[in-house]
């Protein structure tokens, strides 16, 4: 499951690169990592860019996967996300 969010996450700048829409998603990555936004919360940032086609649950388990994490877990994500910009 780990290892799959981490494929998943490093396929979103490969997304940045090819829509050249790189702030969006700074912030779809931002509100992944931030531990004070609910599922509902997110679900609706996710729609409002649906650069993917997508599936709600599995954006909702997605997000409760990472509310699921410690700060410090989220905390090193977001480190690993900067070196992967
Ligand atoms: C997390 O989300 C909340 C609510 O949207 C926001 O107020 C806060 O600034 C965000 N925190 C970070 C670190 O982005």
């Amino acid at each position: 499951m780990k290892l799959l969010l981490v494929f998943l996450l490093a396929a979103i700048p490969i997304c940045c690169y090819a829509s050249s829409n790189c702030h969006a998603m700074d912030n779809v990555v931002a509100q992944t990592i931030n531990s004070s936004v609910s599922v509902a919360e997110y679900q609706g940032v996710v729609k409002s860019y649906a650069f993917l086609p997508y599936d709600r649950k599995a954006v909702a388990k997605l997000k409760q996967c990472f509310l699921d994490q410690s700060e410090e877990t989220l905390a090193n994500v977001k480190v690993m996300m900067e070196i992967i910009y």
